[in-house]
């Protein structure tokens, strides 16, 4: 579907960068508190820190729905304050919460409104838009739909079409997903990881949510209260070498997030309880998985099982190489014997890793990464 799209010619990513730059609203408080950044092109950088620290401002004076106070913020190379205002704030994708699209327009005419607002003719940009929708996961017939019969996260989908329409060289999303249930976020940011591989933007992401900002985040920003940035680092140095205790604390156990981070290219899955014929292995006293003609997992067989008896569903599996250890482990949490189901990405299963095997493997991963 998507993956043998062919790109349009666009814009190519910039790079934001700001310097010393404040924002003091009318009323005397004070928004962001001289910061200095650089969101490199192409790359993700995710905003995280509590309530009321300035992540919102921050983000929004890179389209100027917010002018600094004082400082510059130069998008790849040249001044925002010195960019036609209009045409910067349409060039520059932007997707909150609730995705915020127009109640009154039909789906299709959502994503289309910047390129129409651009001229484009309006048959030409529905037509884009089908294609946009099909990039996001969205099955192009719901065009015609209104957003309020869409569900959370097939608007917020739309609010990301919507934003990519126009092709902007730098796309910002404020907690984009945080109005989702996890499960859908989770596919939401699968899709947008995917979808990031494709296009490549300069993409700058606000979230309370730190494991969310860990899977997307080429670079991570904890803002802290007063409008400063406490540490801006890889999500890896964020976690080894935490700038001060507050960083420390707000990024949590890092325990478990590294389970994110490591990939699982290095495990040896084993076939020896791996079987597509019941009968030949009946009577073996331990669990067995089995699979179908297409190698794919059908359930797991008790110890002693024979044919026709049921199946203990195979609740979670892995891509592997492609997921993260965390995926791996709750595959062998998930299982009745604590053996993650590996697989390759469509599904087929290459074999499973026991939960014992996984440990030694975290701990090395660990190891290497504090030395
Ligand atoms: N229009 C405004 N007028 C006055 N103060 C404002 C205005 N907008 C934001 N602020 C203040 O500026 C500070 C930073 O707000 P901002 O919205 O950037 O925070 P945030 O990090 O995005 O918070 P949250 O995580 O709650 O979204 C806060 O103290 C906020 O109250
Ligand atoms: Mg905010």
């Amino acid at each position: 579907m998507a993956s043998g799209m062919r790109q349009p010619p666009g814009h190519s990513p910039a790079n934001v960068v700001f310097e010393s730059v404040s924002k003091r609203y009318a009323d005397g408080t004070v928004g962001v508190d001289s910061i200095g950044l650089e969101c490199e092109a192409g790359k993700v950088t995710v905003f995280v820190g509590p309530s009321g620290c300035g992540k919102t401002t921050t983000l929004r004076m890179i389209n100027r729905m917010i002018s600094p106070t004082s400082g510059r913020i130069l998008i790849s190379g040249r001044d925002a304050a010195d960019l036609e205002e209009a045409s910067l704030r349409r060039g520059i994708g932007y997707v909150i919460q609730n995705a915020g699209l127009f109640p009154h327009r039909t789906v299709a005419d959502n994503i289309a409104t910047v390129p129409v607002l651009q001229g484009i003719r309006r048959r030409t940009a529905r037509l884009a838009a089908a294609e946009l929708m099909e990039r996001v996961g969205l099955d192009p017939a719901l065009g015609r739909k209104y957003p309020y019969q869409l569900s959370g996260g097939q608007q917020q989908r739309v609010g990301v079409a919507r934003a990519l329409a126009a092709d902007p060289p730098v796309l910002l999303m404020d907690e984009p997903f945080s109005a989702v249930d996890p499960v859908v976020r989770h596919d939401l940011q699968n899709e947008l990881l995917r979808l990031q591989r494709e296009i490549g933007k300069t993409i700058v992401f606000v979230t309370h949510d730190m494991d969310e900002a860990i899977r997307l985040a080429d670079r991570i920003v904890v803002f802290q209260r007063g409008g400063t940035i406490a540490q801006s680092d890889t999500p890896e140095r964020l976690l080894t070498e935490p700038a001060s205790a507050f960083v420390r604390d707000f990024t949590g156990d890092s325990g478990i997030k590294w389970l994110s981070l490591m990939g699982t290219g290095g495990l040896e899955p084993r076939t020896d309880d791996v079987v597509a014929e019941l009968d030949s292995f009946a009577g073996l006293d331990r669990w067995r998985l089995q699979i179908d003609g297409e190698h794919r997992a059908l359930g797991w067989l008790r110890p002693g099982a024979t044919a026709g008896d049921e199946f203990v569903p195979c609740r979670r599996t892995f891509v592997l190489g492609a997921d993260p250890m965390r995926t791996a482990l709750d595959s062998a949490l998930l299982s009745p014997v604590g053996q993650a189901v590996a697989t390759d990405s469509g599904q087929r299963v290459l074999g499973l890793v026991d939960f014992a095997s996984l440990e030694p493997a975290i701990e090395d991963h660990r190891s290497r990464a504090h030395a």
